[in-house]
């Protein structure tokens, strides 16, 4: 068990790598805490799960709602273990088409939703602490239509290497599992049509050199490599997990 009495937060717990991770986590022995906010995915990961995770509802894009998961595991938990901020989002869109809005959206999510789940959590984290966040393959690869959520996931790399050195002193390891094209419901909400999907997935999927997406359970194994003692000598560091696309 390499989790053992670990208390887990996991943002964006009720779908694809967050909720494959919840569970690994939770078969290796850790309490864990799954933020979403979806509430039919909530009560459905609930129903899964059992009584065996603390499903929160909040939406990580408001520091005002983030601060009030953290109080309630505070209150309940008196502490966070590892922290995996994971919840992410995005929407495809050319330059011309890129509106202020959609900007606000996918930064609002991505970047200030690891921002402040790190910064308020930052209290309940103890020396031996790990935090772990989601970034993106698309650090590395320019796609079209992508602009926006590729530098949202460039903003949190960078983070986790100033952050990284934030909490060095304090013994705390802050690390990224970097995914690369991988079967989750996550492309479905681009806003692309079916044609649109199945053009980009088979354009970027003809890129990667084991010719295939990833499953949603492999990214979760290197974010438990991440989460646990096994990764112990490692922080600010981006763990890449996608098929060889950005690294051959
Ligand atoms: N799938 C890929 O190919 C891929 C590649 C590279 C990186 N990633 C990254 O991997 C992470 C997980 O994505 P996934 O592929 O597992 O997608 P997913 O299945 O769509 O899961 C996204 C999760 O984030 C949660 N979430 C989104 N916005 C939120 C908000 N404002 N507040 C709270 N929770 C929110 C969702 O909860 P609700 O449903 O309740 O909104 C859901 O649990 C993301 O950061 C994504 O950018 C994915």
């Amino acid at each position: 068990m390499k989790l053992s009495n670990k208390i887990v937060l996991v943002t964006g717990g009720t779908s694809g790598i967050g909720l494959e991770a919840a569970k690994l986590f939770r078969e290796e022995g850790a309490t864990v805490i799954i933020v979403g906010q979806n509430p039919d995915r909530l009560q459905s990961v609930a129903g899964q799960l059992g009584d065996s995770v603390t499903v929160l509802r909040g939406d990580v894009s408001k520091p005002a709602a983030v601060e009030s998961i953290i109080k309630q595991i505070s209150e309940k938990f008196g502490r966070i273990d590892v922290l995996f901020a994971n919840a992410g989002m995005g929407l495809a869109s050319p330059l011309e088409a890129v509106t202020e809005d959609q900007i606000d959206r996918q930064f609002d999510v991505n970047f200030k939703g690891v921002f402040f789940a790190i910064q308020k959590a930052a209290p309940l984290l103890a020396k031996g602490g790990s935090i772990i966040v989601t970034t993106s393959f698309l650090n590395e690869v320019g796609v079209p239509g992508l602009s926006i959520l590729s530098a949202t996931k460039a903003a949190v790399r960078s983070l986790v290497r100033s952050l990284g050195a934030e909490f060095a002193p304090r013994g705390i390891r802050v690390n990224a599992v970097s995914p690369g094209l991988t079967s989750t419901p996550f492309h479905g909400k681009l806003g692309l049509s079916e044609k649109q999907l199945n053009e980009a997935a088979s354009a970027i999927g003809n890129r990667v050199p084991l010719h295939r997406f990833g499953e949603a359970g492999e990214i979760a194994k290197a974010a438990l490599f991440l989460a646990s003692d096994d990764s112990s000598f490692m922080t600010g560091s981006e763990l890449v997990v996608d098929g060889g696309l950005t690294q051959i």
